[in-house]
């Protein structure tokens, strides 16, 4: 499995992909990282694992259009089958959906449907969950609204910080991330419409 990491921040998801590519745990070649900052922590993460990086700079391009076609035509340069979205913090346009449709995953820090956006944890402990837990999903025109893929939860108590909570589910992340694109890899992931139909597990 042929894939591109895009990232805007820390990049940990993305580690925890190079790791379990390294143990061997998942067959995948991660073609290409692609950041839209510069101050990305994910292109260290990258370059200490020997992965190509590009980094576009949103704020060089007129139109969220323009700058969508500028990774398009990197992300065909590098051939991928499947482009991983690990805290890329831009909307995707339709055109970049449509271009690798059905092709394009992300990590959610929330049980979807619920605490949708950027701040799906805080959110999550200011509405006053007990569970909080993440999802991956395929990515479809409207934000965090994709075919879901995985979730998985981990409890807290509201004495506890939300940066406790963000942690946990961080950790959680990293362990669900790799494993969904471990499926994809072996062919046990089909898409369906919204149904997703994960083979053996
Ligand atoms: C994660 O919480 C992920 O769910 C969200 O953005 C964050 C990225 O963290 N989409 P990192 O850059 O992988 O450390």
């Amino acid at each position: 499995l042929k894939i591109a990491v895009l990232a805007s921040g820390s990049g940990s998801n993305l580690q925890s992909i190079i790791d379990a590519v390294e143990r061997g745990s998942l067959k995948a070649d991660i073609r290409l990282v692609l950041c839209n900052r510069s101050d990305a922590y994910a292109l260290e993460r990258a370059k200490n694992a020997g992965i190509p990086t590009t980094t576009i700079l949103h704020a060089d391009y007129k139109s969220r259009e323009t700058f969508d076609a500028a990774m398009i035509e990197q992300l065909q340069a590098a051939d991928v089958d499947l482009v991983v979205l690990a805290g890329f913090m831009r909307i995707l346009t339709p055109l970049f959906i449509q271009t690798f449709a059905g092709r394009i995953i992300n990590i959610h820090p929330a049980l979807l449907p619920s605490f949708k956006g950027a701040h799906g944890i805080t959110d999550a402990v200011k509405y006053g969950v007990t569970l909080a837990g993440c999802t991956v999903h395929f990515v479809d025109e409207i934000m965090d609204n994709g075919a879901i893929i995985a979730q998985a939860v981990v409890p807290f108590t509201s004495e506890e910080p939300v940066e406790v909570v963000q942690n946990r589910v961080l950790k959680l992340e990293h362990r669900i991330y790799p494993q969904v694109l471990q499926w994809i890899s072996t062919g046990r992931v089909t898409l369906n419409g919204r149904k997703v139909f994960v083979q053996d597990i």
